[in-house]
């Protein structure tokens, strides 16, 4: 008779309670199985089939990561194909996710980063000029305008136009609509009870939104200049797979979502959560400042590393085994439902001692353990986007920081809330100005 191998333990409280917890109060949550169950245990979502087994032990994390065959558990395409759409690359598998890969890979590569670092300067420039002094905003949704702004920039080459101006009014639109998990339930539920509530308001939306990317999408193709531009959307379209066919609109249509949403949410969050923890540091303020002053980023980028490590954004990149996983005492069947706990691998007292003190030092003398470090995913599925995403952080940081007497309203931590996906600031970190100086000259022997 066959061995049935049992999934790793799991708290006693049913679905529900478990859904409600991991939504309204993960990092607490997941702290207590740490300390009940270990390095994996197994829990139960509200209208999921199977359990998800949560790992946090970097051996096993590679051994997953490394295992190319592997699927997506279904929570990906549940939450997020009727906004970003069947073709997208974030959901695609296989040989179809592959040859995406192949195409979208090189406009995210580390020398085609250099020229958006002016679209970053210009677009967080504007941002600055406009803040009020002495009076407290909530930097978050700021940011989120910086990244939607070089997103559009990035993909489109341009962001200005009437089609363009309502794009970005309608994207901003339809994940203020989605944000609050209340919303996401009401919505899924409404959506069973037919076209009414909630969901049909945001399908409209989500149609408003399709018209406005069809046309910028026909536009395109109409431009005689195309193969010279180097905006992402030109140089989707040009690309071809090895059968040698290219995208057709509908596809590039979920790309071009897939890229504005995973592209500007995740990374304004990050930098939320930056400000929050370095302005709560002042040891941290002034090295930074020291440090930008004097023009060495290393410090900057520990930073960002300690960052991502202490506030990881997104708190599961799983996988749907395809084969056995077996490492160190673990044995998982295929079919499971498999996922980093991206935090609790990230607070691993024996990777990072004081764990849960926010120490950018500890990135100075090397960087971080490849699979004890994993705010980005890993293995063939890691984020797209991730290079992209730390330089636009490191331009926005080093702006914000020099250009900017920035202080928090109140002292206290901010508490981790949910936004759409991700874990983001509850109260969206409000700051208070109370200097700003002027940009930068530009640097005349580059020009
Ligand atoms: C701090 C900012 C960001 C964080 C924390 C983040 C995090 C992630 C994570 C955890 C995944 C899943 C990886 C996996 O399953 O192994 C992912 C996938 C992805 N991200 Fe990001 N991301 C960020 C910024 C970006 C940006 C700026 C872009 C594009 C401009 C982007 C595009 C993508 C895409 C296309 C995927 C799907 C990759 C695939 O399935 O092959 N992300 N991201």
């Amino acid at each position: 008779m066959l061995e049935v191998v049992p999934l790793p333990p799991e708290p006693r409280s049913n679905s529900l309670i478990q859904t409600l917890r991991w939504t309204f109060r993960p990092l607490p949550f997941m702290q207590e199985c740490r300390q009940k169950f270990g390095d994996s245990f197994s829990l139960k979502f509200l209208g999921f089939e199977r359990p998800m087994v949560l790992i946090s032990d970097p051996a096993a994390i590679k051994a997953l990561y490394m295992e190319r065959s592997h699927g997506l558990p279904p929570g990906r395409n549940i939450i997020l194909e009727p906004i970003l759409g069947s073709r997208s690359i974030l959901l695609l598998e296989g040989a179809e996710h592959l040859a995406r890969r192949k195409l979208m890979l090189p406009p995210f590569h580390g020398e085609r980063m250099r020229s958006y670092e002016s679209v970053v300067e210009e677009a967080v420039g504007a941002e600055i000029d406009s803040w009020p002094l002495d009076r407290e905003f909530p930097i978050h949704s700021r940011m989120q305008a910086v990244t939607l702004e070089v997103i559009l920039r990035a993909v489109f080459g341009v962001s200005e136009g009437p089609r363009l101006e309502r794009l970005r009014g309608m994207l901003a639109t339809v994940l203020t609509e989605t944000a609050s998990p209340r919303v996401q339930l009401v919505g899924l539920a409404s959506r069973r009870f037919g076209g009414r509530g909630p969901w049909a308001r945001f399908e409209g939306q989500l149609k408003a939104v399709d018209e406005l990317l069809y046309a910028e999408i026909a536009e395109h193709r109409s431009k005689p200049d195309l193969a010279d531009r180097d905006d992402i959307l030109s140089m989707l379209m040009l690309s071809e797979f090895e059968d040698g066919s290219t995208m057709d609109d509908a596809e590039l249509r979920d790309q071009l979502m897939t890229l504005l949403l995973a592209g500007h949410e995740t990374t304004a969050t990050a930098l939320a959560w930056t400000f929050d923890l370095v302005l709560r540091h002042a040891p941290v303020l002034e090295r930074l400042r020291d440090s930008l002053a004097a023009g060495d980023d290393a410090y900057l980028r520990a930073t960002i590393t300690e960052s991502l490590r202490l506030r990881p954004v997104l708190p599961l990149a799983g996988r749907r085994l395809a084969k056995e996983l077996s490492v160190d005492g673990l044995t998982l069947p295929p079919g499971t439902d498999v996922s980093p706990a991206i935090w609790l691998t990230h607070t691993r007292a024996d990777l990072y001692p004081q764990p849960f003190a926010f120490r950018p030092e500890r990135f100075l003398e090397g960087g971080p353990d490849t699979y004890g470090w994993i705010p980005f995913g890993g293995g063939i599925r890691r984020c797209l986007g991730a290079t992209f995403a730390e330089f636009e952080m490191r331009i926005v940081l080093r702006e914000v920081l020099t250009r900017c007497d920035l202080h928090k309203a109140n002292p206290a931590p901010e508490k981790t809330g949910r936004r759409n996906i991700t874990l983001s600031p509850r109260d969206g970190t409000p700051v208070v100005v109370t200097g700003r100086h002027p940009a930068r000259e530009p640097d005349l022997a580059a020009v």
